[in-house]
């Protein structure tokens, strides 16, 4: 049965260093047979959470808008792929708007004790930081631990990350030696039973 990878990019900026990255994890992943999907947050209505609780009693978010496609694909995918360049030494809004409506598989993780199935090839749930940023000397810390946190609540563990710093301008990263091929690569690697 094939790995279902979901690419989450989270930019503003279209096409943008990020985004490519993420398109070259998807292809490599593809070339393995996963089956992949790109998902675009900042083409999608999503608000914050507005910490109301109602998940607490349904595992499920009340905030009607277009989380609620998402919510099924995060169930379904073995691997979660998280593109997101570096704002202000953390995740952009996009990213972190969408981590915080997660609260509800929290709330089923930990107040209703209501496991998430297994996923449909037995796999464990990985997730990736695909990141870039334009400090020669930015942490990508941050980033990675909310995408950990977001991991915990849906089952899942840390499969790595692949992260450039130096790279500023949109597309910048077209120009970088080896970045496009190391991102094919970990498409590639985290296709298969077991991950990276
Ligand atoms: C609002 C904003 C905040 C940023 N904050 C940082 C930062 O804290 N550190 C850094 O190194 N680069 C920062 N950058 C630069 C981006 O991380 C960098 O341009 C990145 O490659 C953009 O990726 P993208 O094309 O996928 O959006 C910031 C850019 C913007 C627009």
């Amino acid at each position: 049965m094939r790995l279902k990878v979901l690419g989450l990019a989270s930019s503003p900026r279209r096409h943008g260093n990020t985004e490519l990255l993420l398109d070259q994890v998807l292809a490599g992943a593809a070339s393995k047979g996963a089956q992949t999907e790109k998902v675009v947050l900042c083409t999608m209505t999503m608000d914050p959470c507005d910490e109301c609780e109602a998940c607490y009693e349904t595992g499920r978010c009340v905030i009607q808008d277009d989380y609620q496609l998402l919510y099924p694909k995060l169930i379904k995918a073995e691997r979660v792929v998280l593109a997101a360049p570096i704002f202000f030494m953390g995740l952009p809004a996009q990213a972190k708007a969408f981590i915080d409506r997660c609260q509800c598989f929290w709330a089923r993780k930990y107040v209703l004790q209501d496991p998430l199935p297994a996923t449909d090839t037995g796999e464990q749930r990985q997730g990736y930081l695909v990141s870039t940023a334009g400090g020669p000397e930015t942490s990508f810390q941050c980033a990675a631990r909310s995408l950990k946190a977001f991991l915990d609540a849906l089952d899942g563990t840390y499969g790595g990350e692949l992260t450039f710093r130096g790279v500023d301008e949109k597309a910048a990263i077209l120009n970088h030696p080896s970045a496009l091929e190391e991102a094919l690569a970990l498409g590639k690697a985290i296709a298969s039973p077991g991950g990276k």
